[in-house]
């Protein structure tokens, strides 16, 4: 059987306002009127032969993402709490202690980011469906994308033949991912990952025994209560922080590569939302109580009144209760500047 393991840490700061510390993108509707990304990526997991889940995710948020997980049917969950994120590779590492304690030695892990859109479950069910026999080898699976830009946020993969990992290069500068691109070996990684726990932790300890060893020692000292796996604060907090891509993917020989040709989508910032989002006749995203005159090429979203666009383009406008960005979409990445100044000005 395989486990579903959700990566729920991140706050997404740039998609300011809507998301927030006390209420991270992943819980929000961003795409689908009726589920958050994180329920999507949960009901997304039921269509395979799963176990009970495990769902990562910093202590703040744990009632939130417990009700999140009841409102869809979810009962049995284990959420693992992190007092304060040490990133993916630490995460992963907990899940993975998790899993061995609470199922079968055998458990095969399926690690998804909550943040990622996928519209075409049966392509999504499928990959996995290859993946496992890898996995039950004991290797490391990663699912590659078809690259379309040189991405510097995303890791790449040379696939060899037979599902083979030539190399995995995390986070390139533009100029590699560029000549990555061009060379047409390449895929992205997509995030999601396949393999047994104890191939997993192995590998880990192999190449970053420090982070095995705080992790372990944090997990050995938790308190459980109701669904909630605690790991002890002081002793999570000397674990270095790492992604798994840094910590294990780039360093491995055990790794395996599925392509994976279904849509996919990690939604980072507006701009990316307006591109996946469907558009009406004007090329708008138009989002909740919300009117366009002579507009076009917007993205504008509205929580607690009426909001409306006249003569604009290329703007993206996101109301809330207590805030309202006005933005151009080239900038979308900028917003996680604003987020800066409101914690720095408290
Ligand atoms: N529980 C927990 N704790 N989750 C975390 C933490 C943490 O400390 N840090 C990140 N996550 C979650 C995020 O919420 C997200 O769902 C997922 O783990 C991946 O983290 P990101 O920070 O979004 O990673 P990335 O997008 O920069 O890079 C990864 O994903 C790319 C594809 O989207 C890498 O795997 C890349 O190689 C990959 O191309
Ligand atoms: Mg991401």
């Amino acid at each position: 059987k395989i486990v579903p393991v959700i990566l729920s840490g991140g706050i997404g700061s740039r998609l300011w306002p809507l998301s927030r510390d006390h209420f991270p993108k992943q819980c929000y509707a961003l795409v689908d009127a009726h589920y958050s990304l994180l329920q999507q990526t949960m009901l997304r997991t039921l269509s395979l032969e799963v176990a009970d889940p495990i769902v990562v995710c910093n202590e703040d948020h744990r009632f939130l993402i417990a009700q999140q997980l009841q409102s869809i049917g979810v009962k049995n969950a284990r959420i693992v709490l992190e007092p304060k994120g040490r990133n993916t590779a630490p995460a992963i590492a907990l899940a993975a202690l998790e899993a061995l304690r609470s199922h079968a030695d055998g458990a095969l892990m399926l690690v998804l980011p909550a943040d990622h859109v996928i519209r075409d479950i049966a392509a999504f069910e499928t990959t996995i469906k290859q993946a496992v026999e890898l996995a039950k080898d004991d290797a490391l699976v990663t699912f590659g994308v078809q690259p379309t830009r040189p991405e510097t946020g995303y890791g790449y993969i040379r696939a060899g033949e037979r599902f083979s990992v030539m190399e995995f290069v995390e986070k390139p500068n533009l100029e590699k991912a560029q000549f990555y691109l061009d060379s047409g070996e390449y895929l992205w990684n997509s995030g999601m990952f396949l393999f047994r726990a104890k191939a997993f932790l192995g590998e880990l300890a192999v190449h970053r025994d420090d982070i095995f060893q705080a992790v372990n020692n944090a997990y050995q000292q938790r308190a459980e209560d109701l669904d909630f796996v605690r790991v002890d604060a002081i002793l999570f907090a000397q674990c270095p922080e790492e992604s798994i891509d840094f910590a294990v993917m780039e360093r491995t020989k055990k790794a395996k590569v599925v392509p994976y040709a279904g849509d996919w989508s990690d939604i980072g910032a507006w701009d990316a939302l307006y591109n996946y989002a469907d558009k009406d006749t004007n090329n708008n995203v138009l989002l909740g109580d919300v009117m366009a005159e002579g507009s076009t090429n917007c993205l504008v979203r509205s929580e607690s009144r009426l909001v409306a666009a006249v003569g604009v383009q290329d703007l993206v406008i996101v109301e809330t209760a207590d805030a309202v960005l006005v933005m151009d979409k080239n900038n979308a990445q900028d917003v996680k500047q604003i987020v800066k100044r409101i914690q720095a000005e408290g």
